[in-house]
């Protein structure tokens, strides 16, 4: 029987890891997967949360099983972050916790897809894995230009799908910090959306990786919160990978929005059972972390702080990045007014393996690179050869 399957080939974007480590040269420079790094490279343990891992080492008493909505004490304090004080208290909004946003992001389509959806609108380029994920769950995936080519999010792309989208059809967006253009909505064209959604049969499903990399927890979440104040219905995948730090130990969540607290109940019973059968219940440790960051307001300052400091390192590479007038053929300006952690440059394939044998720097095949992975120290590096592979 095994012997019909056909080999794969690895996700390209993780295989990235493995051939950077392997890579002997000491000024190698990592751009591909998207992982926080200091200004040495370094991608440390928040302070916040190894503080909230002495207290759960001193505290935890028991590893029992919670259930397959995890550990709910997370997914409440989460909840203020993300939904802000507007939120409804009704029971009209409920989650529970997953195995990383990836977790999240397959619940939520395995539930659209449990209540009949059939196609969903996506922009691209999107992060690889949303379409892995459509096509796993045997969903359609209908393309539209995510941005337009001087940068800009391409608001009559967007207008077009919701003006011919119907029932049956969902529609997956970034919340901010767009994976992998950088290329976010304004809170201008957030309230269009959302008053195009709330004329639309159309469920949003909103995919929020990256709170807090961009301009803020609260700035981040102001599409999702417009959007939520406008639908009757939203579907919400969360993750606190990366404004935690939390990469590898998974930690994520899903919150369902609807018109009464009787249909929530309902989603909500649906994605247990779907989580029950694909994961039973997402690994506790980074979620009770997470919950006793939010629940100490001296570690939530410091989580904010650390939050803050990566956020303007960003910010500052971003600049310097805009800045650079000697990048060969690539105009970089445009990343001084993207946001989060990517953004992609335009080189092809070609120039993205000279990048890499030449000069020890690895980003997706797409072009997309992580600017976290970049110094102030090895912009001017990276700048140089990337005008030797396109000037
Ligand atoms: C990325 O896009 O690099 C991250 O979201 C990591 C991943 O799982 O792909």
């Amino acid at each position: 029987m095994l012997d019909r399957l056909d080999q794969q080939a690895p996700d390209a974007l993780l295989a990235l890891i493995k051939l950077h480590d392997a890579d002997p040269r000491a000024d190698k420079i990592d751009l591909g997967v998207g992982v926080y790094k200091t200004a040495d490279g370094a991608t440390p343990v928040f302070a916040a949360i190894k503080g909230a891992e002495q207290r759960l080492v001193d505290s935890q008493n028991s590893k029992s099983y919670l259930g397959p909505e995890g550990d709910m004490g997370f997914v409440r304090a989460l909840e203020p972050h993300v939904f802000g004080e507007e939120r409804p208290g009704d029971g009209r909004l409920d989650g529970m916790q997953t195995p990383g946003g990836t977790g999240a992001v397959r619940l939520a389509l395995a539930l659209a897809k449990k209540a009949d959806v059939t196609r969903v609108f996506m922009g691209v380029p999107s992060w690889p894995n949303h379409a892995q994920i459509l096509a796993d769950v045997g969903l359609q995936a209908v393309a539209f230009e995510h941005a337009t080519s001087d940068g800009a999010a391409n608001m009559a792309a967007l207008r077009e799908v919701l003006a011919n989208a119907g029932q049956g059809d969902a529609l997956l967006l970034h919340g901010c910090c767009h994976n992998p253009t950088g290329v976010d909505y304004t809170p201008a064209e957030w309230d269009e959306i959302a008053g195009l959604l709330a004329d639309s049969p159309v469920l949003p499903v909103i995919d929020l990786a990256y709170q807090g990399l961009g301009d803020g927890m609260d700035e981040d979440a102001y599409g999702l919160r417009a959007v939520a104040a406008r639908v009757p219905e939203l579907l919400v995948a969360y993750s606190c990978d990366k404004n935690f730090g939390l990469y590898r130990d998974r930690v994520g969540a899903f919150w369902v929005q609807s018109a009464s607290a009787e249909v929530t109940a309902r989603a909500i019973s649906n994605a247990a059972a779907l989580a029950r059968a694909n994961w039973s219940m997402p690994p506790d440790h980074g979620g009770a972390a997470v919950r006793v960051v939010l629940k100490d307001a001296g570690l939530t300052q410091q989580w904010q702080d650390e939050l803050k400091s990566m956020r303007e390192r960003i910010g500052a590479v971003r600049a310097k990045l805009a800045a650079s007038s000697n990048a060969g053929g690539v105009d970089l300006t445009p990343l001084g007014r993207q946001k989060g952690m990517f953004a992609m440059l335009p080189v092809d394939k070609d120039q993205v393996q000279r990048l890499r044998d030449d000069h020890g720097v690895y980003m997706a095949g797409s072009g997309r690179i992580n600017v976290a992975g970049l110094t102030e120290a090895n912009v001017e590096q990276f700048v140089a050869a990337l005008a030797d592979v396109t000037g």
